[in-house]
């Protein structure tokens, strides 16, 4: 059943140009969370779930781990609970809707693993509702910095001055862009 709802997942995402990552950087994502062994995982930008369920197959499999995830578009995060319930993993995740630079600012667990996918001018000022909550080490994804450097070139700026970072390139086959890259900050105080 989880195939089945991930490939409807994507499906929908194509046909309704719901912005996902696609399977090429969901695949890293997911070998990134598979080596981290995230205690928990913060997503901001749930749309309908497509990452968060990469991200929770992972989580289920390591049998440890969690997800808060964050969507301001309400309709959006209903569908996204709706499929994580259908794929037997809504147990592991905690969807919540919201502004995530407000939502981000009320966790006060230590988070290991994060992914900004919540649009560009978003990342920094999330990044800084969280960035005293992140265990030392901590995974920072950030998608789009390809597409979207120059609006969030103030968090690019933030990260690459002060941690490790590797950014990873992408030829990807969405209807909406063709090559992206992810940025991957390892976060060391
Ligand atoms: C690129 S999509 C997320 C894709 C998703 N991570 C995936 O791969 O399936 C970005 C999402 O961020 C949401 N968003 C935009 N601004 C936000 C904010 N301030 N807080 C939370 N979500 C936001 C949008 O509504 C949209 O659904």
């Amino acid at each position: 059943m989880f195939e089945q709802v991930l490939q409807e997942v994507e499906t929908q995402c194509r046909e309704e140009r719901i912005p996902m990552l696609g399977p090429e950087k969901a695949e890293f994502l997911a070998a990134r969370v598979e080596k981290a062994k995230p205690t928990l995982i913060v997503e901001c930008g749930t749309a309908i779930g497509y990452s968060g369920l990469w991200m929770l197959r992972v989580l289920k499999r390591l049998g440890s781990g969690r997800l808060i995830t964050v969507e301001i578009d309400a309709d959006r995060a209903h569908r996204a609970r709706d499929s994580f319930k259908r794929a037997g993993v809504a147990d592991l995740v905690d969807s919540r809707i919201g502004d995530a630079q407000e939502v981000l600012k009320s966790i006060d667990t230590p988070v290991d693993f994060l992914l900004l996918d919540n649009n560009f001018s978003n990342y920094f000022p999330c990044f800084q509702a969280i960035e005293s909550r992140l265990t030392n080490p901590a995974t920072v994804l950030a998608d789009n910095v390809g597409i979207g450097a120059n609006d969030m070139a103030d968090y690019l700026a933030h990260v690459r001055d002060r941690y490790e970072c590797e950014t990873h390139w992408f030829d990807i086959d969405l209807p909406w862009v063709k090559q992206d890259a992810i940025e991957v900050s390892s976060y060391r105080r």
